[in-house]
């Protein structure tokens, strides 16, 4: 009798909490420590990181790559909570960086539209956000070329036309344009440019480049490098991130079944590396010959899990889409331990710690960042959609 007892108190003890509960209590924490996020913000500036060791801020104007991910956490959790402080604070940041829908000069206009106006107009619909993102999707195609089909990610450096695999997160705008348009334009751009895109970044076993360069006098490749990972042939851990996210956009746009099946192998050769640790977020590259001695990527696992949040919803293979669920579902639950999510008033007003930004560069390395809050507030986002608590 008394061993019966025993044995089922620790049954209990052992028995996770539900992930929906999880989710909540997250959520929750997120809502309040973006609040206090907005208390330590400049007011005409936005956050970029915060550095554990000095306890110092970094800051960013409107034109920074990431200036779109504060205002979008901020309306995911004002979704979620329906507390007008946040959709106050996202309204007031998202006037500072609508001027940049007339930024030409930048690839990741996407990244830093959409996920701003893009969430705000998905909740309260607007004349004037579809200004914004029509603007916005007009000057990011100012930056295709039609010879090399692809459009340029950077200015800077010593390349000729340089494509990061991170422009794949630029394309869901375009998509909403020709949407809201009715020009076919925008919609042809970014196939040419996912196509060319899967084309030359992708090595055979689906893992990718990070930087391929192109002659734009007749559109071939000159090099193919890397900038923010380890080697040129390397497989830096957010690059494979957004290359699936990626494809997962372009299949959710198109339904070309070409789109699906890159974006499942992709997310094969990301869940399938043998280094990837129990807690299944990643180390910053997959071929650092440093592991396990080195530095983890909180955003890399967070991007990963909101696309295969949605990933799951498409083809066919049930056992296949089961496993992505359950990749996802174990990424959250190590992101929201303490390990990774950080006290409220702690961190800067970051939800999470330990993410990699440039490690090679020596600039933001094990850090908090806006875009792994983003993309982890959305990834429990869609797991509550795909539970029907939405
Ligand atoms: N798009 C730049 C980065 O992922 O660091």
């Amino acid at each position: 009798m008394l061993t019966g007892i025993i044995l089922s108190v620790s049954m209990f003890a052992q028995s996770p909490k539900p992930l929906l509960q999880v989710i909540d209590s997250a959520l929750q924490k997120a809502v309040a420590q973006y609040k206090y996020m907005g208390t330590v913000l400049p007011g005409d500036k936005f956050p970029k990181t915060w550095y554990p060791l000095t306890k110092k801020q970094e800051t960013s104007n409107s034109s920074w790559w990431c200036s779109g991910f504060y205002p979008g956490s901020l309306l995911y959790l004002y979704e979620y909570s329906k507390d007008p402080a946040l959709l106050t604070e996202a309204n007031r940041i998202d006037k500072l960086l609508e001027k940049e829908q007339f930024n030409k000069g930048t690839h990741d206009l996407g990244f830093m539209m959409y996920c701003s106006f893009g969430n705000a107009n998905r909740l309260q619909p607007s004349k004037e956000y579809d200004e914004i993102l029509l603007n916005s999707a007009k000057s990011l195609s100012t930056r295709f070329n039609a010879t090399a089909g692809v459009i340029k990610s950077w200015d800077h450096g010593t390349w000729k036309y340089p494509v990061i695999i991170d422009n794949m997160m630029n394309l869901e705008l375009l998509f909403w344009a020709t949407r809201y348009s009715g020009d076919s334009s925008y919609y042809k751009i970014a196939v040419s440019h996912a196509n060319t895109t899967m084309k030359n970044h992708f090595r055979a076993d689906y893992s990718s480049y990070h930087v391929v360069d192109y002659d734009v006098t007749d559109g071939s490749v000159i090099s193919k490098k890397t900038h923010q990972g380890y080697a040129d042939y390397s497989a830096w851990a957010r690059g494979q991130a957004w290359g699936l996210y990626g494809y997962v956009v372009m299949y959710r746009a198109t339904k070309d079944q070409k789109y699906l099946t890159h974006a499942n192998n992709i997310a094969k050769f990301i869940m399938s590396r043998p280094n990837l640790p129990e807690d299944k977020i990643p180390f910053w590259d997959y071929n650092s010959p440093e592991i396990p001695a080195t530095y983890r990527d909180a955003s890399a696992a967070a991007i990963t899990a909101s696309a295969l949040m949605e990933l799951c919803k498409y083809g066919n293979d049930e056992e296949r889409k089961q496993s992505y669920i359950r990749f996802a579902e174990k990424v959250i639950r190590s992101l929201s331990t303490q390990t990774y999510t950080a006290p409220i008033g702690e961190n800067g007003g970051f939800i999470l710690k330990h993410s990699t930004g440039h490690l090679p560069g020596n600039s933001e390395v094990d850090v908090p960042l806006t875009y792994a809050d983003y993309y982890y507030i959305e990834a429990m986002m869609r797991y509550k959609g795909l539970k029907g608590k939405k």
